[in-house]
Formats: structure tokens, C-alpha cells, sequence
């Protein structure tokens, strides 16, 4: 049914745009605000559709003036909502963002992105099977991601888990995802803190490193590979994972190798970073075959 299943969260992002970050106990008086869509579900599927991709959606959003706005903005985009709940009395999702020279501090506040369930999984059982893959991050409930990878593991369906932001999981249940996308803080969270290369080793062509504008590292087995980011004047960094792990979907589901794949994911991050809020840069097809 769908080339990229993405479960997970949909956000509305506040983003406070400052040249001082603030200290702890300190005031500043910023430059420009705006509230645009945002949430590391939303923001993959929404990435994966741009670069041409069938993308359906599982999550919740609350019976709020931000739902309704996030619902328009990722039909607008392709995203197709059918399993999308609006749940009565509830907030759809916010993210406080500080954006300070093109980098971000962002809180959370989940809200309805809590309720996505294994109840709620259970109702979209068919959609799931009939994937050709599932994105899931954890803003959602982690039973709701550990179950899910184990179903999908059952049903065969391909799973890229990007870990995000870091969370505590049960060791085995993270395995069961086919690809594992940390960046450099959560690749230690989930795995100890040890030298990321052994770590890497040990997860052959599973556990693919973000750097950030460096790129990104995986190992293949035999060797440590690393696929160099691309140079670009940054606006604003929120986002350009979940660009990387939309991007990386779609190329998966189009049966590009993992090099390939990599390089995709890596040049469609770099463009996101270009303009401000985290769908504003996102690449569609054509942007990446003329960079
Ligand atoms: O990855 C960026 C996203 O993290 C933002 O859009 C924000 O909503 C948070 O979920």
C-alpha cells in the first residue's frame, strides 16, 4: 500500500530565533518567532514524500487549532492521513525551539504524540504488513516502538529505527530493527560508552552513524566506510536528521544499496539545512538531481 510507513510524532514547532542563546537565570530579547510544522515523525514523512514516495502515517494529533494546521500541512505534502487519530480533549504535540546561529535547543512537550498505542497499532495492523518499510523515533511511547519492531520483525516488514531523541530500550528489541540511524549521542546511549568504531563493527550494515554535517559512518563488515556530508551555508540545523532518515527510507524502498542510500540520505540532509524550520528545506526529487 504505502512505499514508507512512518509511525510516530507530529508537532507544532515554536521557534525563537536569538543571536544570544539564553543562560540559566538569564533574559534576552530575540529577533523573530513563528510556529511551523514540526515533530521527527511528521518531519521524515514529509521528507519522504517530497523525494516522490507513497508515505502513510500512524500517530495522533490533539482536537486543537495545531492539529488541525498539522493535518493540512502534511496532506498538503502527500502524506496520506488515514491512520492519523484526533483525540477529544487532547494538545497535539509543541516544541519550544531556540534557534541561535543555525543551531537548536528544542523541548518537547508530547502531548498527543503519548497516546499513539499498541491499541491504536493493533487497529492499522494491515497498513503495517503491507509496507514496503517502517520509519519509526521515539516520540512516541517506547512499548508502542517495541512492539511495533517486533511485529514487523514477525512480518517481515523493514524497519529503520532512528533512535531519537535518546531513550532507554530493551537491548533486544532494538535489534529487530534493520537499520539503527543514531547520532553521536545516541549511538553511546544506547550502546555504552565505548569507541563508536567497535560499536559500528559490531553492527554490520545495520547501524548507520549520523555526524552531522561530517556525513555519516557505517561499517560493512569488513571495513569502516564513511560517507562525507556535504558543504553548504547553514540557516538552520532542525530537522536535517530526520531529512536523512526520510531521504534514507526512500532510497531503501527503491532498493538503492547502502552506500547509495547513504550518499542520498546525505545530500538531502545538507539542502534541508539550507532554509529555516525543519520541512522549509527539505529536497524534492528534482533539487537533488540538480545539486
Ligand atoms: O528533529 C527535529 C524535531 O524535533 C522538531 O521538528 C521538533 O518538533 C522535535 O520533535
Amino acid at each position: 500500500m504505502y512505499d514508507i510507513l512512518v509511525i510516530g510524532s507530529i508537532n507544532a514547532d515554536l521557534v525563537f530565533h536569538t543571536d544570544k542563546r539564553p543562560e540559566v537565570g538569564e533574559t534576552v530579547l530575540g529577533n523573530s518567532f513563528i510556529t511551523v510544522p514540526g515533530g521527527k515523525g511528521a518531519n521524515q514523512a514529509v521528507a519522504a514524500a517530497r523525494l516522490g514516495a507513497k508515505v502513510g502515517f500512524i500517530g495522533c494529533v490533539g482536537d486543537d487549532a495545531n492539529g488541525r494546521v498539522m493535518l493540512e500541512n502534511l496532506q498538503g505534502q502527500g502524506v496520506d492521513l488515514q491512520g492519523i487519530s484526533i483525540l477529544r480533549g487532547m494538545s497535539t504535540g509543541v516544541a519550544g525551539i531556540v534557534l541561535s546561529g543555525g543551531e537548536n535547543s528544542i523541548i518537547v512537550i508530547p502531548g498527543a504524540n503519548h497516546l499513539v498505542s499498541k491499541a491504536i497499532i493493533d487497529e492499522h495492523i494491515e497498513m503495517i504488513s503491507s509496507s514496503r518499510m517502517v520509519v519509526l523515533q521515539l516520540e512516541i511511547p517506547i512499548e508502542t516502538v517495541e512492539y511495533v519492531l517486533d511485529l514487523c520483525s514477525k512480518k517481515n516488514v523493514p524497519v529503520i529505527l532512528n533512535p531519537a531523541p535518546a531513550a532507554d530500550m530493551e537491548a533486544d528489541s532494538i535489534l529487530k530493527a534493520t537499520y539503527i540511524t543514531p547520532n553521536e549521542t545516541e549511538v553511546i546511549h544506547l550502546f555504552g560508552n565505548r569507541k563508536v568504531e567497535d560499536i559500528l563493527k559490531e553492527y554490520p550494515n545495520k547501524l548507520i552513524l549520523t555526524q552531522g554535517k561530517k556525513g555519516a559512518s557505517f561499517h560493512d563488515g569488513d571495513k569502516l566506510i564513511h560517507v562525507e556530508g556535504h558543504p553548504v551555508k547553514t540557516v538552520d540545523t532542525t530537522g536535517a536528521g530526520d531529512t536523512f532518515n526520510g531521504a534514507l527510507a526512500v532510497a531503501f524502498a527503491e532498493g538503492k544499496d547502502i552506500i547509495k542510500a547513504v550518499e542520498f540520505a546525505n545530500k538531502a540532509a545538507a539542502i534541508s539545512v539550507t532554509k529555516l524550520g525543519a520541512q522549509g528545506g527539505m529536497p524534492r526529487r528534482e533539487d537533488l538531481n540538480n545539486s
